[in-house]
């Protein structure tokens, strides 16, 4: 298996993901948010790149079955359901309803995941069961980390240096195609004793923090805490189990 990361989806071309499978890493906290949510039971996660198109999806599904969830500049949007905090999707609000989830980076990065043969959504609370998914799969890797508003994102390039690392420990054929893997594995690597202090110390984790999120900061870097793989079918992800 080969395997590519990109520090940022700008400027990925369609060549680059092509025959591949992708993993979206978006830890704090769009794919944090999507692996806790269909935990807690949700029927589908639906990204979409824009407020309006938000709007527009709820309006075409059964509107006591659908969720508005996400945020701009880390707070939760005017008229939506819930923001992006992952304790705002319990079971008690989100059981069996469709999600539509329009946040800054995560979710314009799963869309262009999207056109990967497979597209999985990772994040430091799923990353083993993401590598367990990708053994299975059997095909070279492009690891797309969400970044901060087009920049490079600390806590998403550490998650997928874990994802090395735990893709290593349970095959010897992984092979590193480009050097955003390797500094991603060094990340990691730096970091692996204390996740919680690095994603603190990160732009958006000190921004979340200072919003009030630190308990979401907490949650998020959490190793391996849930045992799902949300994966993309038609335009939404589901769990890997309800496919
Ligand atoms: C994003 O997609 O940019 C985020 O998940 C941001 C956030 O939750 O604060």
């Amino acid at each position: 298996m080969k395997l590519r990361l990109f520090f940022t989806p700008n400027g990925l071309t369609e060549d680059q993901i092509l025959g591949r499978t992708t993993v979206v890493i978006d830890v704090l906290r769009a794919t944090s948010v999507a692996a806790v949510a269909l935990k807690n039971g949700a029927r589908e996660i639906i990204p979409v790149a824009t407020l309006g198109d938000a709007s527009g999806m709820r309006a075409k599904l059964d509107p006591s079955m659908v969720v508005l969830g996400g945020e701009r500049d880390g707070r939760k949007v005017e008229g939506f359901d819930l923001g992006n905090s992952p304790f705002e999707y319990g079971p008690e609000r989100i059981e069996k309803k469709s999600i539509v989830l329009a946040t800054t980076n995560g979710s314009a990065a799963l869309l262009i995941g999207s056109e990967g043969d497979h597209c999985l959504a990772c994040a430091i609370i799923n990353t083993s069961e993401v590598a367990r998914r990708l053994a299975e799969i059997k095909q070279d890797i492009a690891v797309i980390c969400s970044g901060n508003k087009g920049g490079f994102s600390l806590e998403d390039t550490l998650c997928g240096g874990m994802l090395i690392d735990r893709l290593k420990s349970s095959s010897d054929n992984l092979s590193l195609e480009n050097d955003a893997a390797w500094v991603a594995l060094d990340i990691f690597n730096k970091h692996k004793h204390d996740l919680e202090t690095a994603l603190k110390q990160s732009d958006h984790g000190t921004t979340l923090v200072n919003l009030g999120f630190e308990r979401d900061v907490n949650y998020c870097s959490q190793a391996d805490k849930i045992e799902i793989c949300p994966v993309w079918k038609s335009g939404r992800l589901i769990r890997l189990d309800s496919e």
